[in-house]
């Protein structure tokens, strides 16, 4: 089968097309005929092996190879088809179309994997396509994670930081859904897309600083790194919730007082990913109250510009690579 491979750890240009061999399913494994996978910003990262958040880098190190990548086949969110299944399968079938997260196993940028039955895995969504299926896990499932911490009330005030990135334009349908007000934080070329999909309000972060606009949050979610807590924290109301997606080790200490001694609440638990959470997804897709933003699809044989493209950040929305024409 024909992968997408890395062998070192370096710019885009380390990606390449290789003809390896076809997975083959253990007993408790489906084996997946991949459509399409993300490229997201944590394939990047694990690419390049640079971090916005600096802590990330020494336990990754040890976990994915210090001198060479230990798995060679990134991608961890994806769309396509069960084509076989081990002995004691039972949740799933040949043909059955589905979507997911093969999280830190990777191995979506393929045109097979297998994962065990048990993963995050779900039908996909009915009215929309692969390469939009493949969108939607890790910016939903890190979107509904936060959000469902924040516990939004109907009129509730919500500032959404890095909002026009795969996690942020999920995030912003999701609030809106649930009745918040939205205020999306980004670059200005995204600032159109973003009151499409439903922001009220936009703040251009590279002409304005949101913490000095006098404006006060119910809740303030962040996906941008190296933003300060105080900051954060200072335009919130009193009982105001903080979400950090990317914590710098100061502010997760920070919040042990933030989180024991005032009204105000911080959290930056990594997202569980469960299936239910997936399940949930697939229905709001179907009932029309979310959709995946797709910027470009790109071709297996244009990973590398698919990785530049989203490093680049001139993208309104996600960048998709596709493993077959579906
Ligand atoms: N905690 C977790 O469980 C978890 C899970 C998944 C991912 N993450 C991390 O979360 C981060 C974001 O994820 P993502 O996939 O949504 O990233 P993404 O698609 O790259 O989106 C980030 C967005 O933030 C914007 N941005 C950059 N600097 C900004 C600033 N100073 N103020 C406001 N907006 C800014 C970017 O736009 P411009 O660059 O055009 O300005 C971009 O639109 C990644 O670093 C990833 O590793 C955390």
């Amino acid at each position: 089968m024909r992968a997408i491979v890395y062998r070192k750890y370096g710019s885009p240009d380390v990606l390449h097309l290789e003809n390896v061999d076809k997975p083959v399913p253990e007993d408790n494994e489906i084996l997946i005929r991949v459509h399409a996978a993300e490229a997201t910003k944590s394939d990047c990262e694990m690419r390049s092996f640079k971090f916005a958040v600096k802590w990330f880098w020494l336990p990754l190190r040890l976990m994915f190879g210090v001198f060479r990548p230990k798995k060679t086949i990134l991608g961890g969110y994806f769309s396509g088809e069960v084509e076989a299944v081990g002995k004691g399968v039972t949740g799933f079938s040949n043909g059955d179309q589905i979507f997911g997260s093969a999280g830190f196993k990777f191995g979506a940028y393929a045109e097979y994997m297998c994962l065990p039955e048990n993963s995050t895995i779900a039908p996909k969504p009915s009215n929309i396509s692969f390469e939009e299926a493949a969108a939607v896990p890790l910016g939903a499932l890190n979107a509904i994670h936060f959000l469902n911490k924040a516990t939004i009330k109907r009129g509730d005030s919500i500032l959404i930081n890095g909002a026009g990135g795969s996690i942020g334009t999920f995030a912003v349908q999701i609030a809106k859904a649930q009745g918040a007000i939205v205020t999306a934080v980004d670059s200005s070329i995204k600032e159109e897309m973003l009151r499409q999909i439903g922001a009220d309000h936009f703040i251009d972060y590279k002409k304005q600083n949101f913490a000095k606009s006098g404006k006060t949050h119910d809740v303030l979610f962040s996906m941008v790194a190296g933003i300060s807590s105080s900051e954060c924290l200072s335009v919130l109301k009193p009982d105001g919730r903080l979400l950090l997606a990317n914590p710098r080790i100061v502010d997760m200490l920070r919040s042990l007082i933030t989180n024991n001694f005032s009204t105000k609440n911080v959290d930056f638990a990594f997202a569980g990913e469960t299936r239910q959470e997936l399940l949930e997804l697939k229905t709001m897709i179907e009932d029309g109250i979310i959709h995946p933003v797709v910027d470009r699809v790109y071709p297996m044989e244009q990973a590398a510009e698919a990785h530049h493209t989203v490093e680049s950040e001139q993208r309104l929305g996600t960048i998709v690579i596709a493993m077959r024409n579906s």
